[in-house]
């Protein structure tokens, strides 16, 4: 039988020794004070056991993992009519690129880059009257947590300084692809990115991908479909420019953020966490890439 708390534990402590563990993202002067030694890994195997390493009860930003949690509320309110404003095809290019924006006439290339996030972003603003609560209710419930908050010194910290997201917006909006004010679905896209978790955390709240839809609580907040299509997009678009070489080195559908943090699941058996603050230079946490080839080597588990 498999022991993966063994497997994790030497995983983590065989890691730990690196010295190189890449650079924290400073663009957001916020996250720039987080601690670089940080490092944890949680394992949550859908109808088994449970196992953390480490810093895997830590809170940290979790920045673009947030634009999974966006995307399901939205595909789950309004169906396939999402994808007459943001397609599925992965961009092969960094999280904040542009130009591909405005030759491909404001539709972004997925919902996982900065530019198709912000559409989403916007499409929930239409929706509820209060979308930063509703964000907050349904990741809560997802993660079956009230210990989730955003960090409004984070989001702050990007409203002043994230002039390459105030670009795509402003070309979004010139394409007609945004309906509300620039400023407010940055303010919402902003704080979605500054929601702080732990690995523990975020392994609960991507359950429903895992397990068809079906929450822990054993609610049911997706569809299979829907559940599987969004696996499909963390797989070809989770990891930007990289998204290929995390298929290959882990072969998982995942979602990294620049706070450091990877989310990455095997459908029908288990999501597994990790964060540490250094990325490599496609933005993706450096570690935490190491960590999952590990894991999945060890374990033999991935969707191949
Ligand atoms: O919009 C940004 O630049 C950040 N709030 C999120 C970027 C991010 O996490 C990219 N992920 N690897």
């Amino acid at each position: 039988m498999t022991d993966y708390q063994e497997i994790l534990d030497s995983i983590y402590s065989e890691l730990l020794q690196q010295e190189d563990k890449g650079e924290i993202a400073d663009y957001i002067p916020e996250l720039a004070k987080v601690d670089p030694t940080k490092f944890g890994i949680y394992l949550n195997r859908i109808h088994e056991d449970n196992y953390g390493v480490g810093d895997a009860y830590t809170k940290f930003s979790i920045q673009s993992i947030s634009k999974v949690f966006t995307l399901a509320m939205a595909f789950s309110n309004q169906g396939n009519k999402l994808w007459n404003r943001v397609d599925v095809e992965p961009s092969g290019n960094p999280f904040n690129y542009l130009a591909l924006l405005e030759q491909e006439n404001g539709i972004p290339r997925n919902p996982l880059i900065n530019s198709g996030a912000i559409v989403v972003a916007d499409c929930l603003l239409s929706t509820y009257d209060n979308p930063k609560a509703e964000l907050l209710k349904f990741v809560r419930e997802l993660a079956n947590d009230d210990n989730i908050d955003y960090n409004v010194e984070v989001a702050a910290s990007e409203m002043a300084t994230g002039y390459t997201n105030f670009a795509i917006a402003n070309l979004l909006k010139s394409f007609n692809n945004l309906e509300n004010p620039v400023e407010d679905v940055l303010d919402f896209y902003f704080h979605q990115c500054s929601l702080e978790m732990t690995c523990e955390q975020l392994s609960n709240a991507f359950f429903p991908f895992a397990n068809k839809g079906v929450c822990m609580q054993q609610n049911t907040c997706l569809t299979p479909t829907q559940a599987k299509r969004i696996n499909a997009i963390m797989l070809t678009c989770g990891f930007y420019d990289e998204a290929g070489e995390f298929a290959f080195e882990v072969g998982l559908p995942g979602k990294s953020g620049v706070g450091g943090g990877i989310v990455a699941l095997l459908p029908d058996n288990f999501i597994i966490t990790t964060w540490s603050p250094g990325l490599n230079e496609k933005g993706n946490s450096y570690l935490g890439m190491l960590a999952l080839e590990k894991f999945t080597t060890a374990s033999k588990a991935s969707i191949f």
